[in-house]
């Protein structure tokens, strides 16, 4: 049984590695949104996500969500714009699921560090506005833990600064993305779709939550939440 994961990893790893996202680019034309690099190694947040898993969501998935989206948009950019911001702000149905896809996947990549080098806390101001909401650091966890667990099916769980100056923990289904509510600035969001963590989890989807936090780097929620406040949000 391991022999037969390990000999699968192998060869995902000989197939995906390094290859198909830099191919994208050279063999089509129609590019209007990129794929952007992963800020890690695909093996780098084992064993809390495993190369396999990272290989299949990042290299596969994702990569499918912006495929389709430049298919879709072809010669409308001036309707929906060339960003994956304004085509989710401007678009529906179909478009507006692989784009919402694309920029909710950017987003929750561009979340995680190595668990050697991410912050494991928020500090400064965040630290003291989720004091402030919800008593302590460990209490917003179990918060943000039940929203994820609670959301049926697939989806996304997100952590929102409102404009009023509070915190939000907001959870929404499939391909729900929060850039069309003005009134919010995402700080976190963590994909809770069965490809994040069937391969590695199978069913249990709390584990696997539980097991972010040694990955989740407040470093980079902090600049979100500091980079709102500068803005005036
Ligand atoms: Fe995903």
């Amino acid at each position: 049984m391991k022999m037969t994961r390990l000999l699968r990893k192998m060869l995902l790893l000989l197939f995906l590695g390094g290859t198909s996202v830099l191919s994208y680019g050279q063999q089509n034309e129609m590019i209007i949104i990129t794929q952007q690099p992963l800020p890690y190694g695909y093996n780098e947040l084992e064993p809390i996500i495993s190369a396999e898993t990272l290989i299949l969501h990042y290299g596969k998935h994702l990569k499918s969500y912006i495929d389709n989206v430049n298919k879709i948009i072809k010669d409308d950019t001036e309707k929906y714009g060339t960003n994956l911001e304004s085509i989710v702000k401007n678009s529906t149905g179909k478009l507006y699921n692989n784009a919402a896809q694309a920029w909710n996947h950017n987003f929750y990549f561009d979340t995680f560090s190595p668990k050697d080098k991410a912050q494991h806390k928020p500090s400064g101001n965040l630290a003291e506005a989720i004091d402030h909401q919800w008593g302590n650091f460990d209490r917003f966890k179990k918060s943000f833990a039940q929203v994820a667990n609670d959301i049926f099916g697939s989806g996304w769980v997100w952590l929102v600064k409102k404009n009023n100056g509070s915190l939000e923990i907001l959870g929404e289904s499939n391909a729900g993305n929060i850039l069309k509510d003005e009134d919010v600035t995402p700080l976190l969001g963590i994909d809770v779709w069965e490809h994040a963590y069937y391969i590695d989890y199978q069913n249990r989807r709390a584990e696997h939550i539980n097991a972010l936090w040694d990955i989740i780097d407040w470093k980079k929620v902090e600049e979100r939440y500091n980079a709102a406040l500068n803005n005036g949000k």
